[in-house]
């Protein structure tokens, strides 16, 4: 055994006030990067939290109202501008594949019939939960032709993993020809 002088308490303690120190301004440097991160991605519309703002019944979506089969899909509206409706339930969204005009602004409007379900598109920043009671809005464009998987992302039961639909962004002239002769569109076969 060597007889090596250990540091005295008091040095110890400062060594482990130093440390605490420098780590605490390490994870308050962390939380003020995030709030930025969070602040900067919600101003520039990169993420887009669920709006909780429009509320339904989900009981009567399928018997009255905007979300009615026969409204869901992509319209064209009287103002020009082009809305999509989609009602995701335990384990399909309807329509099931979503038809879209390329380089035009587009508004999605989705509700659950039943629980949470996840709303995102493949290779875009659409990302929202729909939940049942409420209208997930959000506004977009896809910039050209292309066809995009949307998987449900939220955990909504058993069939959840085998739950999802196709997005397709065609040229906008074809979508007007369509447009002309069909009220509310999608490429379901
Ligand atoms: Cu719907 Cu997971």
């Amino acid at each position: 055994m060597s007889n090596t002088p250990h540091p005295g308490h008091s040095d110890g303690a400062d060594v482990v006030e130093r440390i605490e120190r420098n780590w605490a301004i390490v994870a308050v440097g962390l939380i003020v990067v995030l709030v930025a991160m969070v602040v900067y991605t919600g101003l520039h519309w990169t993420m887009m939290p669920p709006s909780r703002v429009e509320t339904i019944d989900p009981t009567t979506l399928h018997v009255t109202g905007e979300f009615i089969e026969s409204n869901l899909g992509t319209a064209r509206e009287a103002d020009g501008s082009v809305t999509v409706r989609v009602v995701a339930q335990q384990y399909s969204f309807t329509p099931q594949c979503i038809l879209v005009p390329a380089g035009t602004p587009l508004t999605f409007r989705v509700t659950s019939a039943d629980v949470v379900h996840g709303f995102l598109v493949t290779d875009t920043n659409i990302n929202s939960m729909v939940e049942p009671g409420y209208i997930s809005t959000f506004k977009t464009k896809f910039d050209k032709p292309a066809e995009h998987l949307m998987p449900c992302h939220e955990y909504c039961g058993t069939g959840h993993e085998a739950m999802w639909a196709n997005v397709k962004a065609i040229d906008r002239a074809e979508f007007d020809k369509l447009a002309a002769t069909d009220r509310r569109l999608s490429c379901v076969k």
